[in-house]
């Protein structure tokens, strides 16, 4: 199965900041095999647009991630963007609770488990994000027959910015008490990853969130080049 390779920009870089980072991403991975990897990337939602078109340009395998959604379908709900609004964009998957949603704007398992519903009718698959304590609490919210559709991060808080990245034999368990709750899902790791430690993580994970050492579009095609020609 091709690795998941996920940049995450988080509130990060301005709309010219941002396709300034993509021109030099696509530059540098052009010549690269990539075919054993899937490399994904969330920039804010006011650089998708861009991206999505730029995507399309270059025709390049670089799948277009949301951040975050609303947890209500389109309507009146102001300030929110739903999935209608971002019907168009091409976009493959969108991250939900992640730890900062949940730990800065309240965000709770039910809110994430409406979202999973919004990204499955917007076509994208959503990338769940959790922590051990709120593990099982997340995993019953969400609805038994979407499960499936969703891929799994654990994404241990102290890890995350930290450069305390998760111990391997930890993730693993985690992964095997999320397979045991949720099925044989999608399982990601995420938390201070970079382009030395990814491999030890893509033995037991099917893929990575990047926040943190992605920023740098050298260092993100540098991590992508060193799983790309390791796998
Ligand atoms: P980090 O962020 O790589 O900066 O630790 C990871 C994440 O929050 O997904």
């Amino acid at each position: 199965m091709r690795k998941l390779l996920l940049s995450n920009f988080k509130s990060n870089k301005s709309i010219t900041e941002a396709n300034n980072w993509l021109d030099t991403f696509l530059e540098k991975i052009s010549l690269l095999n990539t075919s054993s990897v899937e490399i994904a990337v969330a920039p804010s939602f006011l650089s998708l647009e861009e991206f999505s078109q730029k995507i399309a340009a270059a025709s390049v395998p670089l799948q277009l991630t949301t951040q975050n959604i609303s947890a209500y379908p389109a309507g009146s709900y102001t300030g929110a963007i739903s999935v209608k609004n971002l019907e168009g964009l091409n976009l493959q998957y969108a991250i939900v609770g992640h730890s900062e949603r949940r730990k800065y704007f309240g965000e709770t398992s039910q809110i994430v488990a409406q979202k999973v519903e919004q990204a499955i009718d917007g076509g994208m698959t959503p990338v769940v994000c959790l922590d051990t304590e709120y593990l099982e609490e997340q995993i019953a919210a969400i609805e038994l027959n979407l499960l499936e559709k969703c891929i799994f991060a654990y994404e241990p808080l102290s890890a995350i910015g930290s450069g305390k990245n998760a111990d391997v034999g930890r993730v693993k368990k985690v992964s095997q008490r999320i397979k045991t709750l949720a099925g044989e899902v999608k399982f990601l790791y995420g938390g201070s990853v970079t382009a030395e430690n990814v491999l030890e993580y893509l033995l037991v994970c099917d893929g990575v969130l990047v926040g943190s050492f992605s920023l740098d579009p050298s260092q993100f095609a540098q991590l992508v080049t060193t799983v790309a020609t390791n796998s």
